[in-house]
């Protein structure tokens, strides 16, 4: 995904996708944050694709945000200065026994020198440029027995599903126009259209599904677990 349309999106990201998605979102990211800590509590988190950095609510010991647009790393700092982390060196940040590191990379090229017990993609795999090579460097740096949780909107053919797709390929660039981001948002509905489950699936072959739910409307849940012999 041309990282330039968020770099233009970042200072209206929360806002607008609060609108957009008439706060169905936040309701999807509740339900993903309340199933994931019924498997893992606490430890070292990676999330992919971080936007803003809403995924902190998590609130893990320690957690690494990968985002290549440099203006959401910007607000992604602020938000966590505000939530009363101090930036100890560039992109790193403290809050008592919390830390959090920021690393301003794609999917399929970051790295971290250690591995870590979940890995999260909220509304992220689909904005991959390379769904198998990100997938590739993000099982690399993920514990044997660690855990993969993905939320992903993934077209099917029910009617809700059709509905959606059009008030987002339709509804929403128009009323994205009167901000100027009309094209953008035409680019992320089309986005929609090239994922497909088939596709997450093969690519988590070492992987047992622990749970896998549609969220109401458009939205898929899973959470996956590394197989312990993988290495
Ligand atoms: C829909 S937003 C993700 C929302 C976010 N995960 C959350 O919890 O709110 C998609 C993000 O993917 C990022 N992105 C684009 N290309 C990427 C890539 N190749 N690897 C990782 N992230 C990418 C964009 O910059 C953007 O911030």
């Amino acid at each position: 995904m041309d990282v330039k349309i968020y770099d233009k999106l970042a200072k209206k990201y929360d806002l607008v996708t609060k609108i957009v998605s008439f706060g169905i979102e936040e309701i999807w990211r509740w339900i993903f944050i309340k199933t994931i800590k019924k498997y893992i509590k606490n430890g070292v988190l990676l999330d992919i694709a971080s936007a803003t950095g809403e995924m902190g609510k998590l609130n893990f010991k320690k957690m690494y945000f990968v985002e290549p647009s440099s203006e959401m790393v910007k607000v992604m700092l602020e938000k966590f200065k505000k939530n009363g982390f101090i930036e100890i060196e560039k992109f790193k940040l403290k809050k008592q026994k919390q830390e959090i590191i920021i690393i301003q990379s794609r999917a399929e090229n970051f790295e971290i020198d250690e591995k870590v017990d979940l890995i999260t993609a909220f509304m992220a795999l689909r904005n991959f440029d390379n769904l198998k090579e990100g997938i590739r460097n993000l099982d690399k740096v993920l514990k044997n027995g660690g855990y993969f949780a993905i939320v992903e909107m993934i077209k099917s053919d029910n009617f809700f599903s059709k509905l959606i797709l059009w008030y987002m390929n339709n509804i929403i660039p128009f009323v994205m126009g009167f901000l100027g981001l009309r094209e953008e948002y035409k680019l992320l509905g089309k986005s929609i259209d090239s994922l497909k489950e088939k596709d997450i699936m093969e690519l988590f072959k070492g992987y047992e599904i622990v749970e896998k739910r549609n969220l109401f409307f458009i939205a898929k849940m899973f959470i996956m677990r590394k197989n312990e012999k993988n290495d």
